[in-house]
């Protein structure tokens, strides 16, 4: 017979990240409380401002595309909010709320609508998949106070 754990079954954690712009522009105290409207629990929270070197090995997995430089210069111009979110699907559920890279293409209401500049100030991060999740997370919580998904 199949054993029913009520509950914790399909939680999920994700890593979401406040970009630069959006520190910059003063949102992000906006981004969390609609992290919070939108039922995650947030698991980890600090704010870091990256050396270049720790934006480049971030985003090693776009090492060879023609944004890096532009990327990983953005990603630390400046602070940043990054935070290990916990909920049901809180990957596809974060990439929901954040909306598509380019935020002209996202659709209404989401973040990067809302506070997206264009398609490299896009304001957020969402982790787009468990094994990325689980890296991103141990890359800012090293250690085990913040456990990526079980
Ligand atoms: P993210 O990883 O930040 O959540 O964004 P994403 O999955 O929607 O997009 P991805 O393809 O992983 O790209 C990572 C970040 O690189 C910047 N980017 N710039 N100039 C460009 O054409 C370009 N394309 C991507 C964005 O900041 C994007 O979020
Ligand atoms: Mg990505």
């Amino acid at each position: 017979p199949w054993i029913h754990y009520r509950g914790a079954m399909s939680l999920q954690r994700t890593l979401a990240i406040i970009k630069p712009d959006a520190m910059e522009a003063g949102k992000a105290g906006a981004i969390i409380a609609r992290i919070q409207e939108e039922g995650f629990t947030i698991q980890g929270m600090r704010q870091l401002h990256m050396t270049l070197g720790q934006a480049e090995g971030f985003y090693d997995v776009h090492r060879e595309r023609p944004f890096f430089g532009e990327l990983t210069e953005f990603m630390s111009r400046g602070p940043i909010v990054v935070l290990a979110l916990e909920a049901e699907a809180a990957i596809d559920k974060w990439r929901g709320v954040i909306g598509a890279t380019d935020p002209a293409k996202a659709d209404a209401g989401t973040i990067r609508k809302l506070y997206g500049k264009d398609v490299g100030e896009n304001a957020v991060h969402g982790s787009d998949a468990p094994e990325t999740a689980a890296r991103e997370i141990g890359y800012f919580f090293p250690g085990c106070d913040v456990r990526p998904t079980a």
